[in-house]
């Protein structure tokens, strides 16, 4: 499946069953985030072997709509299973290439796993309903309408680089398990775990052509992949910019997006302090804050502030800063342009007057853990996804202030809110424009059956394991007129 090219594996991509090498010839470096060196190369495919890998997925969808939900979920359960079993060899490669801690990328394979699963359970007891013609003034005892669910077609799964194989399944399961055929473009950098994850779907010996990778860079097939006739639903997860853009030429093709985020922890002047600290910590910095849910700011009563930022400052010097292998938290972002974003966000907040309480320290890509106090409203750390190790501090007078910073962010994705006043949490809950909010604890997606939800510009649609489903679905209503 794989071929050795100077000790480097060349990684095929997988179309109809089979692991193919491009006729492009062309194949795209991965660089590993931390080791600065290429630990593999990824098939930069063609329009046209696009063409064919929709073909297949089209033809092979068609069969496995036919087939019982029993049948269906057997081969999900059997490729949950191989999961368990690659677990090691994936999660080595997720931390080669994305710099997670093996731990974490552990923990992504079996969340994973699990999300399999889940997803496969609450297939078998998703139902349809039955409405009578006679409850409508006027209407008919004879007429039955049975609503029931059906697949889209072909579902183009698209997944960013920071959960390569969790965000990725979160697609293929639902649509698979809902009877459509899949091609999935995986992040570039990410390709080569999601292949691996691809590798334990083949082993479960899911039938020819329903699942598809390809592989190449987003801006030479993406917009290919994106208005192809061929698609019938795109679920995405990436960045706002690509997200947007995308949106824009999927014309009616019915869309997910997940998206970028700015998500506030908002501590107020009755909260626990240390707690919400150390929820802020965990919140702001796991996987260097490359987490679309990771608490990207903090909007703090004034009266506790000092206190607030002590703990803060203190619970980050204990954080470990270094190689993945060696289980740190605080690791080298994906690339040297992501750690050039975040040292702009930087510079530019310490600038215009903002002070760094710890932190502002970089070699190449590995930004060591950088806490801003005094932060203001014209800094653009306040309002700038840095997907990096970066903490912006913003004081305020009154929760009115608060909710008026947090709701005048682009983003809209969670926010959480520390307070031992459960009534004052949920009446500022309910002002805040965002899919979900956290009561006293850090902003995230788990457990994965919550729905998770963007607006503004953190997306459209709702994620989470049932909602996933139907919107990788459609209602079809069929009529009975009983005859008399
Ligand atoms: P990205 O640069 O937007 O890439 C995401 C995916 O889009 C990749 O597979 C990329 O492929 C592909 N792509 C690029 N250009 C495309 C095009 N023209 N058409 C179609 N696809 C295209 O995002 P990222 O850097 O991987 O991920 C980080 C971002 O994702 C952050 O903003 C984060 O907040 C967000 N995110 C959101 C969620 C959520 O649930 N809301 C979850 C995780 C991440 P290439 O890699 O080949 O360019
Ligand atoms: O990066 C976006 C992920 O959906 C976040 O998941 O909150 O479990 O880290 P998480």
């Amino acid at each position: 499946m794989t071929t050795t090219v100077s000790a480097l594996k060349t990684y095929e991509y997988y179309v109809n069953g089979e692991w193919k090498t491009s006729e492009s010839g062309q194949t795209i470096d991965i660089q590993s985030p931390y080791l600065y060196e290429t630990i593999g190369k990824v098939q930069a495919i063609t329009k046209t072997e696009v063409d064919e890998a929709i073909r297949f997925a089209q033809e092979a969808q068609q069969i496995w709509a036919e087939y019982s939900l029993q049948e269906r979920a057997s081969y999900l359960h059997k490729w949950a299973d191989e999961l368990i079993n690659m677990q090691d060899e994936i999660a080595e490669i997720i931390m080669k290439e994305v710099g997670k801690s093996l731990k974490d990328a552990k923990s992504e394979v079996v969340r994973t796993s699990d999300f399999i699963r889940y997803t496969v359970g609450e297939a078998l007891h998703m139902h349809g309903e039955s409405l009578r013609g006679d409850s409508f003034p006027g209407g008919s005892k004879s007429k039955i309408a049975i609503v029931d669910r059906v697949p889209l077609g072909v579902v183009l799964a698209i997944s960013p680089f920071n959960y390569p194989v969790n965000l990725a399944a979160a697609k293929l399961a639902p649509a698979l398990i809902a009877g459509n055929g899949v091609i999935f473009k995986p992040a570039t950098q990410g390709a080569i775990s999601g292949i691996k994850m691809i590798e334990a779907l083949h082993k479960a010996g899911f039938p020819q052509g329903l699942v598809n990778i390809v592989t190449g860079r987003g801006s030479v097939i993406g917009d290919y992949l994106v208005e192809h006739e061929g698609i019938d639903m795109i679920s995405f997860t990436g960045g706002t910019n690509t997200g947007v853009s995308l949106a824009k030429k999927a014309g009616m093709i019915p869309l997910v997006l997940e998206l970028g985020g700015k998500d506030p922890g908002i501590v107020l002047e009755d909260a626990d302090v240390a707690e919400a600290a150390k929820q802020i910590i965990s919140g702001a910095f796991s996987y260097s804050g490359q987490r679309c849910t990771a608490i990207k700011r903090v909007l703090v009563h004034d009266s506790v502030a000092d206190e607030l930022v002590a703990l803060l400052k203190e619970e980050i010097a204990k954080l470990s800063v270094g190689s993945p292998e060696d289980g740190s938290v605080i690791v080298p972002l994906i690339d040297e342009h992501s750690a050039d974003f975040v040292q702009g966000l930087i510079d530019d907040a310490v600038e215009k007057g903002a002070v760094t309480v710890i932190g502002n320290q970089r070699e190449r890509s590995l930004i060591y853990p950088t806490l801003l106090d005094h932060v203001t409203e014209d800094m653009k750390v306040a309002w700038e996804e840095p997907f990096g190790p970066v903490l912006p501090v913003i004081r305020i007078q009154s929760e009115q202030e608060a909710i008026r910073i947090a709701n005048a962010s682009e983003y809209g994705l969670q926010a959480s809110i520390f307070t031992k006043d459960v009534n004052k949490a949920f009446a500022i809950a309910s002002k805040l424009e965002t899919g979900s909010v956290q009561i006293n604890g850090r902003t995230e997606r788990g457990p994965d059956h919550f729905p998770f939800i963007g607006v503004k510009k953190s997306g459209i649609g709702v994620q989470g394991i049932r909602k996933s489903i139907e919107s990788m679905t459609r209602e079809k209503v069929t009529i009975l007129n009983i005859l008399s």
